[in-house]
Formats: structure tokens, C-alpha cells, sequence
């Protein structure tokens, strides 16, 4: 059964979608977008819906405060939650820090609650923004990636449906669950087998990486009419990766219980970053 919340935000997918395939027919490469800094970037090629695993980046948490949602869950983590829907580039390289209006809370107003749950924040610490400020993890995701969505995503609200419609189209948590991958503290399980289960899913190929063996992120790609697509593997990306965050043959997909742990510190001086 799906909660009516998410039900109304399938419905409003589609109609984002059409919106979005309306404007893909006006799009061209030719698009070229001037930074506010001056640079030039060219349209987008494709979407990578980046997914996190807090039970593994949880475990970093030194300190805790009011805005980091691993601190704050009365049971465990067992979902991938949101990290962005980062538009790319086939090459592995990405725009970054396009045209666009900056963050403000009060434009996505009516989607606080489902942002909440299913992309919080698992850190203390306040990203940058494109203009040398700090801000929310929210205000760090669109404005570094969301504005270089467009034409698909023309604004902060459609971004932020947008993405959340994706992530509850494809729940990748279901699709491992289903296929025995639960969250473990002793269990390890091959990475092959977690990426086919994705591709028996959904019938393309996601890309992961990993901290210390665990399971910290999962990737989903998108055409930019939100058909899925295997994840571009191009050499310097896998470059990027291997160099710091390739996955081993057999990894671990941990659960994380705040119980566990006894967090007192709320003293922002003392804010510690997960790597
Ligand atoms: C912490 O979680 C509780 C219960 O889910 C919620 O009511 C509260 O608003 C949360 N606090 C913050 C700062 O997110
Ligand atoms: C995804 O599936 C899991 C496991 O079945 C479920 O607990 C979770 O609520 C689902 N997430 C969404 C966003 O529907």
C-alpha cells in the first residue's frame, strides 16, 4: 500500500514528465549556460539519482546536532535516502553551479515533510554553496546541481518533486530487500549480486561505491526523459572511483540504530563532517 503522499506525487510526476518531454523538444546541445562566474557549460547529457546508505555514513558521526538526521531517528536506518539528482555528462565529467535563483526554503515549502524523511541531512557540517557561503545540505544540492537541470527541472520546486518522485518510482531498498540484501552487521554480500538485482529490476546498470567495505552510495541514471540508462563507466570516472571509493567483491550493507550511541554534544564548534 502506498501512503496517499506518495500516490499524489506519482500523479504529479506525470505531470511533471509531460512538462519535461514538452521542453526536451526545444532543447539542443547549442544551450550554452553563463555561470554566474562567468563560465560557459553546455547542456546536460543525462541524471544520476545519487542514493546514500546511512547506516554506513552514520557511522562517522562524531557530534550531533539539531540538522543531522542520524542523530535523530528513533529506529534504524534501513532505507537508502536521497543524496541529489545530479545532472552529468557522458564524458564522467559534470556542469556545476549553473544559472539559477539561490536557495530559499519557502519556494518548496509544501514539500518539507517528504524532504525530511527522505533527504535529510546525515551531517552537522553546512556545505557550500556556489557563491562561497554555507547552507543547507538542500541549498548545497540545488544550487551546485539543480540549476544545471534545466530546461528539464526550470525551478527549485520541480527539481525538488521531481526528484523525489524518481526516488519513490524506484525504490532500490525494495529491490535488495526482495532479493535477500538486508541491512546486517556481520553480513557481507557480493557486489555482483547487488548489482544484479538492480539490473533484474530495473534492467540497467547502477554504479556504487563504498567506505571501508560498506556500501555508501548507489547511483541510478536517467535519460533526461527519466527512462532509466546504465550508468555512464567512462575512464576517468572509474578513475575517480577507483581511486577512493571502489567497492570490494563482497561488501556490507550495515544497519545503523542511534541507540547505539550516545550523542551529547550540541556545540556547533565542535561539528564534525563525515568524510
Ligand atoms: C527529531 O525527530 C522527531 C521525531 O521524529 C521530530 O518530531 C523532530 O522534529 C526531529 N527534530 C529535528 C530537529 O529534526
Ligand atoms: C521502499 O521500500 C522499502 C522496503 O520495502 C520501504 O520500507 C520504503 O518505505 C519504500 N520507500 C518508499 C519511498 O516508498
Amino acid at each position: 500500500m502506498l501512503p496517499f503522499a506518495a500516490i499524489s506525487f506519482i500523479f504529479l510526476l506525470q505531470f511533471s514528465l509531460s512538462l519535461a518531454s514538452t521542453s526536451l523538444n526545444q532543447a539542443s546541445d547549442a544551450i550554452i549556460f553563463q555561470t554566474k562566474d562567468g563560465r560557459q557549460q553546455r547542456e546536460f547529457d543525462y541524471f544520476k539519482l545519487a542514493l546514500q546508505w546511512p547506516g554506513t555514513i552514520c557511522k562517522g558521526t562524531r557530534h550531533c546536532c539539531s540538522s543531522n538526521a542520524c542523530c535523530n531517528r528513533s529506529g534504524a536506518f534501513a532505507d537508502f535516502t536521497i543524496h541529489g539528482l545530479w545532472p552529468d555528462y557522458n564524458d564522467g565529467t559534470w556542469p556545476s553551479c549553473c544559472t539559477g535563483t539561490n536557495f530559499n526554503e519557502k519556494e518548496i515549502r509544501t514539500l518539507l515533510d517528504p524532504l525530511k524523511k527522505y533527504w535529510p541531512s546525515l551531517s552537522c557540517s553546512s556545505p557550500s554553496t556556489c557563491h562561497g557561503a554555507k547552507g543547507s545540505f538542500w541549498a548545497h544540492e540545488w544550487e551546485k546541481h539543480g540549476t544545471c537541470s534545466y530546461p528539464v527541472a526550470r525551478d527549485k520546486y520541480s527539481y525538488f518533486l521531481t526528484t523525489l518522485n524518481v526516488y519513490f518510482k524506484y525504490n532500490v531498498t525494495k529491490v535488495l530487500n526482495d532479493a535477500g540484501y538486508v541491512p546486517s552487521h556481520t553480513e557481507k554480500y557480493p557486489l555482483g549480486g547487488i548489482i544484479s538485482a538492480v539490473e533484474n529490476a530495473f534492467h540497467v546498470t547502477p554504479s556504487l561505491e563504498c567506505k571501508k567495505g560498506a556500501v555508501e552510495e548507489l547511483h541510478l541514471c536517467f535519460y533526461k526523459d527519466f527512462k532509466p540508462r546504465d550508468c555512464a563507466q567512462t575512464h576517468s570516472q572509474n578513475e575517480i572511483i577507483s581511486s577512493k571509493s571502489s567497492c570490494p567483491k563482497y561488501v556490507s550493507l550495515p544497519a545503523y540504530e542511534p541507540g547505539a550511541k550516545i550523542f551529547k554534544s550540541t556545540d556547533s564548534s565542535r561539528q564534525h563532517l563525515p568524510a
